[in-house]
């Protein structure tokens, strides 16, 4: 019979056990991705209120079968809309939409080309889609070249990348990828996560540079302050999807509440262009304080800022020492990172004020006795 105390064991002297941890109020919360602050924005709330009344709490079908509502319809055209790409499908989460997507557009002729610190999801959905995965060292475009002009196949190519690094903040060549990806004939997918309501006017950082990938994928569960996920891209490849994905097919529809919190946060991010701006200024101030406790927050160029520790025990001792200071800020391990990079994930927001940002980097400094 299968038993779970031996592992757990070994989990627990790696110093890699994970706990779960009820939010609290009065702290300050680092580990939410909530980026501008619109998870509970009234009039998001009231938004979701107006769509249980109307539609009820969940639509329990499959939108295939009768779980299709107008509200998914309208967020679809929106985020098509934002990101640029012709047209968008929801999924149930971020993940599912990776997951589900990417598998069902390749085969085990094609070859995924994939950074190394790309997000579990597309790591997930490349091992499910069954074609061949190279994964090439973190935004290292020489080692990419390497493999795209070695590694032929008789399907399709694909270059997978997050756009903006979910555990380092830092942000992928997509200018290079996309001239590699034209170069080589391949496809590039960029998951646009942690980018989405942040970078390009909400639009994010492929819209950004002005670059059009094969298809952007993304969440509603950030910036956006809602729930659920999407892909966009042409209309071809978003009908494909309908008739393939099969996190999309055999799953039920969004709960209305979640299309109609997005669509409000979308009104906001139209009527407020500058938020994103904003958001990286506050967290370009709290990098600089950082660094001048001594702490490298390296090589974060977002709202995403790292404190890397690098042994497991010593970044769960600093996660500690924060939370007996009122401030929850999660010590990130493997196998989230990379063995030996264990760290401090900071995620700024626009909740955060700069006196709560310098309370922090004080907090960091009485360690290092750095020059704060
Ligand atoms: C880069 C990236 N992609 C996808 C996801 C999954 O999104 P969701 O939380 O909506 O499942 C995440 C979430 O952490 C992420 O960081």
């Amino acid at each position: 019979m299968r038993t779970y105390t031996g592992d757990l064991a070994r989990i627990e002297r790696e110093g890699l056990t994970r706990m779960l941890h009820v939010r609290k109020p009065d702290v300050l919360e680092f580990s939410s991705n909530d980026y501008l602050g619109l998870a509970d924005h009234p009039m998001l709330k009231e938004a979701s209120m107006r769509a249980i009344e109307r539609y009820g709490s969940g639509v329990a079908a499959s939108r295939l079968m009768s779980g299709n509502i107008g509200l998914h319809e309208e967020l679809e055209k929106r985020l098509a809309r934002l990101t640029g790409m012709g047209s968008a499908l929801l999924f149930g989460s971020g993940y599912l939409a990776n997951a589900g997507f990417l598998s069902a557009i390749t085969s085990r002729d094609d070859l995924l080309f994939a950074d190394r610190l790309n997000h579990a999801s597309l790591v997930d959905g490349a091992l499910l889609s069954r074609a061949g995965v190279f994964r090439y060292r973190h935004c290292d475009t020489d080692h990419l070249e390497y493999f795209l002009s070695n590694r032929i196949c008789r399907g399709n190519r694909f270059i997978l990348t997050d756009s903006l690094f979910s555990m380092d903040g830092d942000i992928a060549p997509l200018r290079k990828l996309a001239e590699l990806s034209k170069r080589y004939g391949c496809d590039l997918i960029g998951d646009e996560a942690h980018a989405i309501g942040v970078f390009g006017n909400g639009g994010g950082i492929c819209r950004e540079l002005g670059i059009r990938p094969h298809a952007v994928t993304g969440t509603l569960s950030k910036a956006l302050g809602s729930y659920g996920g999407f892909v966009a891209g042409n209309a071809d490849l978003i009908e494909y999807s309908i008739n393939r994905a099969r996190t999309f097919i055999y799953s039920t529809g969004l709960p209305p509440a979640a299309p109609a919190a997005a669509l409000k946060a979308l009104d906001i991010i139209d009527s407020q262009p500058e938020s994103g701006r904003k958001l990286l200024d506050l967290a370009s101030g709290f990098r600089g304080m950082i660094e001048s406790t001594g702490f490298s927050t390296a090589p974060s160029e977002s709202q995403i800022v790292p404190v890397r520790v690098g042994d497991n025990r010593d970044a769960v001792a600093l996660s500690e020492y924060l939370k007996r200071n009122a401030i929850s800020a999660v010590a990130v391990r493997p196998p989230t990172v990379p063995t030996g990079t264990a760290r401090i994930r900071f995620s700024v927001t626009l909740r955060h004020s700069a006196e709560d940002l310098s309370y922090t980097a004080g907090k960091l400094n009485s360690i290092t006795g750095g020059d704060q």
